[in-house]
């Protein structure tokens, strides 16, 4: 293959003169019977190059096949533009076809099509203007998320995909098994024997890697996981996927401020990645499907997060007079709508609430004297609700043991978690970040299933 310049380089630098070449998809073509223009990218960044090429020069057979979709090789001249807001163009010299787009089948014809369609064709939607900014900004924050860390002493952790705890204790876990479905094998009360299945036991898909990060916070102090998690909750929304990325940092000798303070800055430096980084496709996604989307940016960026308790909240929500889709009072969960009001109407600003009760929050989380509610943060975004999840962990083994009996926690198979806590304990905390609710904030598409290349919803594996 010839040396491909990239668009993007070749636009970002600006200089002319000399030959290049470039391959990519057409976007569209127009002209007349002496010249014609061709929009090309290469996904490299939101903008086209244009290509011009005089018609004389090309078979005419060839160029005809050249409709949007067609994906070409192009040698050329890089010239400067005489069009407005771009730096350079490229007059073709040579113009190799490499495959064809029917036009009367391929379905990226130059209209607008409705996002609901572009998961229909989720496997042609990332050569859209909108899945190319989404994707490519997908990438900055995965990487700005692995710098961050790097740059502060953080060890990146791999958790196991494959499980046999359930570390959010809510049961919403997908099976993994080889046994035969149609036939399994029973034991004496007819319950199905695992013991003969591939791991000896039941296993699942994980739905947190907490669990295994906190063992390896409690030796290197401070580790990041960031890998898929599987949920099978049947919640069709627009926030709730059942395949989802997650980055959970945990950190030993942190207490609950500790932890509110790094959610913030890591927050914020992510956003601040995202704006210094992300320009020209943010600013994309601001003028077709968000208005207001580079200014909450800055917004979050650079405000001090609103901190109080769970119970503070539900004073607030119990006065704002709102009749709310689900009724609200102490010991409920917040839904999202509460969660948006907090935010949206009532701080005007990111909001982190403490010390949940402790009948809606996960065994493993640091119990308060009061008994009644636990050392939880959940930070709470515009647009959004929650989008990180993190507590302060039960450091104190006989508190731990008797919160997973109460709550039926199989203490058996969880040994090894609870050895933590006789062998060396110390106090430590750390939070879970959705991936693509953060890449829903970044990005102002208002879907889930638009920020992740290959959605897993109910109902919905395709691709
Ligand atoms: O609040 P969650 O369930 O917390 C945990 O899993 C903890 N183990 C995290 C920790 O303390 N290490 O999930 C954490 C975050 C949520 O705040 C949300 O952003 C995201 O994960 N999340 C989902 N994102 C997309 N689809 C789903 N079904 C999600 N469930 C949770
Ligand atoms: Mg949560």
């Amino acid at each position: 293959m010839m040396k491909r310049t990239r668009i993007s380089d070749l636009l970002e630098s600006g200089q002319s003169g000399h030959e290049a070449t470039v391959m990519g998809w057409v976007r569209t073509k127009r002209g007349n019977k002496n010249v014609a223009f061709i929009a090309l990218n290469d996904g490299s960044c939101i903008s086209n190059l244009q290509i011009v090429v005089n018609v004389a020069d090309f078979d005419e057979e060839v160029l005809k096949k050249v409709t949007t979709g067609a994906s070409l090789r192009i040698n050329g001249l890089v010239v400067p533009s005489p069009g407005q807001g771009q730096s350079v163009e490229m007059q073709a010299t040579g113009l190799e076809l490499f495959g064809v787009a029917d036009p009367e089948s391929y379905p990226l014809q130059k209209k607008g099509h409705t996002l609901e369609f572009l998961r229909s064709i989720a496997h042609l939607r990332p050569r859209t203007n909108t899945f190319g900014a989404v994707l490519r900004i997908r990438h900055a924050m995965a990487f700005a998320i692995h710098k961050y860390f790097n740059d502060n002493g953080f060890f990146y952790l791999h958790t196991p995909i494959i499980t046999a705890s359930d570390a959010e204790g809510a049961g919403e876990m997908f099976r993994v098994t080889t046994l035969d479905m149609k036939n399994p094998p029973c034991n004496e009360k007819g319950d199905i024997d695992y013991s003969q299945d591939f791991f000896g036991r039941e296993t699942n898909l994980t739905v947190s890697g907490q669990l295994e990060g906190e063992l390896g916070a409690l030796a290197l102090s401070q580790i990041y996981t960031f890998g898929p998690t599987f949920r099978a909750e049947n919640s069709n929304t627009p926030r709730h996927l059942a395949e989802f990325w997650m980055i959970e940092p945990e950190m030993a000798f942190y207490d609950i401020e500790d932890d509110m303070d790094l959610a913030e800055d890591f927050l914020k430096y992510l956003i601040r990645y995202a704006l210094q980084h992300c320009g020209d496709d943010l600013k994309f996604l601001n003028e077709m499907y968000d208005k207001e989307l580079i200014e909450r940016l800055h917004l979050v960026a650079d405000n001090a997060f609103i901190r109080l308790t769970y119970t503070e909240a539900i004073k607030i929500l119990e006065a704002s007079g709102k009749s709310f889709e689900f009724p609200i009072s102490w010991g409920k969960d917040l839904q999202s709508e509460h969660e948006r009001y907090l935010v949206e109407q009532h701080f005007h600003k990111p909001v982190i609430l403490t010390d949940y009760p402790r009948d809606i929050k996960a065994f493993y989380m640091k119990q308060n004297d009061d008994g009644k509610t636990v050392r939880a943060m959940d930070v709470l975004f515009p647009r959004i609700g929650e989008i990180i999840g993190g507590s302060q962990r039960e450091e104190d083994y006989d508190k731990l043991l008797r919160r997973m009996q109460e709550m039926n926690i199989p203490e058996e198979s969880m040994w090894w978690y609870l050895e933590t806590r006789k062998f060396g304990t110390v106090p430590h905390a750390g939070f879970g970040l959705g991936f693509e609710r953060l890449l829903l904030f970044v990005t102002g598409m208002g879907n889930i299933r638009d920020v992740i290349p290959f959605p897993r919803t109910p109902q919905n594996a395709d691709f």
